[in-house]
């Protein structure tokens, strides 16, 4: 037998030992006689070590808990300072190929002054790309406060700043009013604005483009909250690799972007101790649903 399996039996042994101890004890209490001292005495001394192992189990969780509280603050101090540093070396590649490009310019062949221009365009790309893991950083170190907040509402203002960004779409969204949860505002914001800037630009080429925010009750019966669209959809079974930071499904010259939205939504729904998952079928659109506690 395992050492887990062993334990588990153990804890589960001293357990009945001790019911069957206080249901003797109750079962004489009814029958107005005093209890039989033998079972009594076993029903403390198990009820006590019960005691003792639950105890001892907690201080064992509660130890873990912190060590890998510790670890994944580390882990995300190492990403930020890395991603900090390197900025520095970046910008000067960038600019050096940008003054190469200026000053010596008119005396290159034009394959290499494209040659240039290409590495000023990763130097720029991999400066976005560094912007957005320390974005990612912050969301997991930002303090968190718990207030009320009507998501129908933050909806509504998310699409009114796409639609004043691009007034040449016509998009119609339809938003459940009324809907509230318990969360920070700024990262339900943060998470929520992901979303729905997805479902915005994944129906770019749909003639007719849905947007609906809207709730229902995840397998357990929870709160859900969802954000779905009829766009360009994905294969499911990628499903849970969406929410991986820099994961994409889409080419960037199709569909724009780093790949760090839904990874940034993870960690906000996890922060708030939900839980979030996604439903797609490739050309058949899109939902994303997340619970916030
Ligand atoms: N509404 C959606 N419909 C279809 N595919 C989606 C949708 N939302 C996300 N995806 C898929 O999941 C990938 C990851 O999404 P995510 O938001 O993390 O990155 P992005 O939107 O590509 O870039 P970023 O958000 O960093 O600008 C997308 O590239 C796309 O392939
Ligand atoms: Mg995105």
């Amino acid at each position: 037998m395992s050492e887990r399996r062993r334990r588990r039996f153990l804890r589960v042994a001293v357990h009945l030992a001790a019911a069957a101890g206080l249901v003797v004890l109750v079962i004489s209490a009814r029958a107005g006689r005093a209890a039989p001292a033998a079972p009594v005495a076993v029903a403390v001394v198990l009820l006590a070590a019960s005691h003792l192992l639950l105890a001892r189990e907690l201080g064992r969780r509660e130890h873990i808990e912190r060590a890998l509280h510790d670890a994944n603050r580390e882990l995300e101090a190492f990403a930020y300072s890395v991603s900090h540093d390197l900025r520095a070396p970046l910008r000067a590649i960038e600019g050096f190929s940008q003054a190469l490009v200026e000053d010596a310019g008119p005396a290159l062949s034009p394959e290499a002054r494209r040659h240039l221009e290409r590495i000023c365009a990763a130097t720029r790309r991999m400066g976005c790309l560094i912007d957005d893991l320390m974005l990612l950083s912050k969301v997991s170190e930002a303090e968190m406060t718990r207030q009320r907040i009507d998501l129908s509402d933050l909806a509504l203002q998310i699409l009114a700043d796409l639609r004043r960004q691009a007034p040449d779409r016509r998009v119609e969204a339809i938003i459940t009013p009324g809907l509230t949860a318990a969360g920070d505002p700024e990262l339900v914001r943060l998470a929520l604005q992901n979303l729905i800037e997805n479902a915005w630009k994944f129906t770019a080429r749909r003639r007719q483009p849905t947007i609906d925010v809207g709730r229902t009750r995840d397998e357990d019966g929870a709160v859900a909250f969802y954000v779905g669209d009829n766009g360009a959809g994905f294969d499911p079974a990628y499903a849970d690799k969406l929410f991986g930071p820099f994961q994409r499904l889409h080419a960037a010259s199709e569909f724009p972007g780093t790949g760090i939205g839904l990874a940034t939504v993870q960690r906000i729904v996890h922060r708030h101790g939900g839980h979030v998952w996604a439903e797609g079928l490739p050309d058949q659109g899109a939902c994303f649903y997340f619970t916030l506690e």
